[in-house]
């Protein structure tokens, strides 16, 4: 009910406006009475995954809180983890506005923000002066003027960096709004790219005597043949865990909605079906070697729990967030 007044609020707002009022309003809210607005008592319901005990399955999707500035809000959600980030090593604005755009109708989002953040150094130090109690996933990426061949140096300056504060490590290969980014995803390239990754890890864990397990997040754009291909190459490169999926670029099912044809990738109702399926093929070809963290248009409980059957091991939600406010979290984790 608080949630829906809040939303009409906000809903007359352009969209990356009222994002970054919320945003303000959680950091000015945290340690205050007023944090009650939100904090919610939610049922214990523990999942193990990627070696790590998470009191219940479902996250906050990378691109929220993209400089770790509310975790402690998220926290007081009650999300059994807070995926902060995508963080790149040098701030950046990010694309022109305006980049984001609600499609009501649809429940949708489309957004082509290009990773506009205050750097790893800034989230760092967010991170450390927070005080929270879920497991924080830190999503890394590359900046917009790195060279693509280059790219794999700013994930592994993205990775010294976190390494020490982070419950598991995102590799964001799949956000549509880098250009040359997704090609990180195919062949040779993402060979390369986790084998450097896992011998970054190996580095950190012997130094901080710290095993932090590395998630690779993979857009819903994939033909079955190229999910197969990544599969092997998860496989072969032992990556602990799989976010599946990013935002896609297919507007079929929005065509003719007000802002579907903006560029961007398009998330929430829409994504829905297209990432459930993404989540069923790699489960098929992972089985339980590598567990999958399903993601795309969850806003309800029948919806997290298809992703779950599907073979996702635990689920995040960001446009569902939008839509329905922290009661979504709570409808989700009170049924499972
Ligand atoms: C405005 C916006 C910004 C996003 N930024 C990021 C990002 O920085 N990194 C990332 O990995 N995913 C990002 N995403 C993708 C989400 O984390 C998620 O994978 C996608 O939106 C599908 O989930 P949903 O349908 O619940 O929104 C963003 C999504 C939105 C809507």
């Amino acid at each position: 009910m608080l949630y829906r007044l809040a939303r009409a609020g906000f809903f007359q707002l352009d969209a990356e406006k009222a994002h970054d009022l919320a945003i303000q309003n959680f950091k000015r809210f945290t340690g205050t009475p007023l944090d009650l607005l939100y904090r919610q008592q939610l049922p214990h319901r523990p999942v193990e995954c990627m070696g790590i005990t998470f009191r219940n399955p479902v996250g906050l999707a990378a691109g929220l809180d993209k400089n770790g500035e509310c975790i402690e809000a998220f926290d007081a959600m009650g999300f059994g983890f807070v995926e902060v980030g995508t963080v790149t090593p040098r701030p950046q604005p990010g694309n022109d506005k305006p980049r984001l755009f609600r499609l009501v109708e649809a429940e949708g989002i489309i957004n082509r923000m290009g990773f506009n953040n205050l750097g790893v150094d800034n989230l760092v130090e967010n991170v450390k002066n927070s005080n929270y109690r879920c497991v924080l996933g830190i999503n890394i990426g590359k900046n917009k003027d790195t060279p693509i061949e280059k790219g794999a140096e700013d994930y592994l300056i993205c990775m010294e960096k976190v390494y020490q504060y982070a419950g598991y490590i995102a590799v964001n290969i799949s956000s549509p709004n880098t250009p040359g980014l997704r090609s990180l995803q195919y062949g040779e390239a993402l060979d390369e790219l986790l084998s450097e990754l896992k011998a970054k890890q190996a580095e950190l864990a012997k130094q901080h005597d710290k095993y932090v397990p590395l998630a690779l997040k993979i857009a819903p754009d994939l033909s079955d043949d190229e999910v197969s291909q990544i599969c092997q190459s998860l496989i072969k490169n032992k990556i602990d865990g799989v976010i599946a999926t990013n935002t896609t670029l297919d507007r079929s099912i929005v065509e003719g909605m007000r802002h579907a044809s903006e560029a961007g990738g398009l998330s929430g109702r829409p994504v829905q079906s297209r990432s459930t399926e993404v989540v069923r093929k790699l489960h098929e070809e992972l089985g339980d070697e590598i567990p999958v963290i399903g993601v795309g248009g969850i806003d309800s409980y029948v919806s997290a729990k298809e992703k779950l059957m599907a073979g996702a091991k635990l689920v995040q939600v960001y446009s569902g967030f939008i839509y329905h406010g922290p009661g979504l979290v709570k409808e989700i984790v009170k049924n499972l």
